[in-house]
């Protein structure tokens, strides 16, 4: 995997345009939560030391095209990159004002998603993007999954494109799992529903060495092993294909490590009373809210024996106590073990955040969508039109 990166040019005196993904959460006008923001300052940062200009693109949510609105704005995003940058930073919609920045100058041009022809992929579009300065950064790995006129169009139409480091960052460690590990690996893949990552699973079946599964996807494994989940949320349609993930798994020589026991109540409620039970016992009338303590010992001992592991998605409904010792379990595994770990998708962070077990991961993922199509064996688009050009 050869694409042009960013540290390999020279940017002084140019005008780099950044493509990110400032996609965040944004209530009442204000973000809740900056994350994107600040794994995106490093790129923006380099570009300015090195004496370059820069137009920094981003989308935010899935506005309609063609109209510019206040709720679509990314006027707090703008607000926050100045006051992470420390310096005055413009918002324009204009692509002639936008054009105009100097070195060390900052604009963050509107909302693409707002543009016609982003989302598909205009080839007019795309060279309007690329046109408004002299290298095109892509550095949106949370959108590289996205053929956009913004993340692949723009790409193939400058004149220079390359990754920015953030995106650098993403393919170096998702290279480090995928491409060349070191084994044993094991991917922690939990969720609500096995119809969303089933080709995640089958996928990753290819690669792992054990797979451990969470959450309802979990409840569907224990269905499809013969056992009743009770008022669980599983699903039924999905139970032959579950049975086909174990038979491809013992056909492999994988390990699925099984869930031994369970948390459950009787509905799913904060301060509900939980009760263990063994997993081919649960009661007719309880649903599945975590894993038990046998099953944390279990996936405790396969973590610390890893040296590579991937995770994505919690092992119980770990927002609601107290059905979140298991995700805390595992999540502490992962930090105590000598491993490389990576985590992403959005949940699987907000509990390592949560426990203060960030620092201890070896990578923590910008990308959902993107990481899930990365594991499913996809080439993402955006990655594919940087690789072409070093191809050329
Ligand atoms: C995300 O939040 O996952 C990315 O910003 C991509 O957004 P999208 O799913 O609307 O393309």
């Amino acid at each position: 995997m050869a694409f042009p990166k960013m540290t390999d040019l020279e940017l002084r005196g140019k005008t780099v345009v950044i493509r990110e993904d400032l996609n965040v959460p944004i209530k009442d006008g204000k973000i809740t939560n900056d994350k994107r923001i600040r794994a995106a300052l490093p790129t923006i940062q380099y570009a300015l030391d090195k004496g370059a200009g820069v137009i920094v693109l981003s989308h935010l949510g899935r506005p309609k095209e063609g109209e510019f609105t206040p709720e679509t704005s990314l006027a707090p995003v703008a607000a926050r990159l100045s006051e992470c940058l420390g310096r005055r930073v413009l918002l324009s919609k204009d692509f002639e004002e936008a054009r105009a920045v100097r070195p060390g100058g900052v604009v963050v041009f509107e909302n693409v998603r707002c543009l016609k022809g982003e989302k598909a992929n205009d080839p007019e579009l795309a060279q309007k993007l690329a046109g408004l300065g002299d290298i095109y950064v892509m550095d949106a790995f949370a959108t590289a999954h996205r053929a956009q006129a913004s993340t692949e169009g723009a790409i193939r139409a400058a004149k220079e494109a390359c990754a920015g480091l953030l995106l650098t960052a993403e393919l170096e460690a998702f290279a480090k799992v995928l491409d060349n590990p070191q084994h044993p690996v094991v991917a922690v893949i939990g969720g609500s529903k096995v119809s969303t990552k089933l080709e995640l699973l089958n996928n990753l079946l290819d690669k792992v060495d054990k797979l451990i599964v969470g959450g309802g996807i979990s409840n569907t494994m224990i269905a499809a092993r013969g056992f009743g989940v009770g008022t669980s949320l599983y699903e039924p349609d999905l139970v032959e294909a579950s049975k086909g993930i174990l038979a491809k798994a013992e056909a492999l020589g994988k390990e699925i490590p099984q869930v031994i026991d369970v948390v459950v109540a009787d509905a799913l409620q904060e301060g509900a009373e939980a009760t263990v039970c063994m997993a081919d016992a649960v009661p007719a009338d309880k649903m599945i809210l975590d894993i038990g303590p046998k099953t944390r010992e279990l996936y405790d001992r396969v973590l610390k024996e890893a040296k590579t592991i991937v995770w994505n998605g919690p092992v119980g409904v770990f927002e609601i106590k107290p059905f979140g010792e298991g995700t805390k379990a595992i999540a502490q595994s992962m930090a105590d073990s000598d491993a490389f770990v990576v985590v992403g998708g959005g949940d699987s962070i907000s509990a390592v955040e949560g426990y203060g077990l960030a620092d201890k991961m070896d990578y923590i993922s910008t990308g959902g969508g993107a990481f899930l199509e990365l594991f499913e064996g996809k080439k993402l688009p955006a990655v594919a039109a940087l690789e072409a050009r070093c191809a050329n």
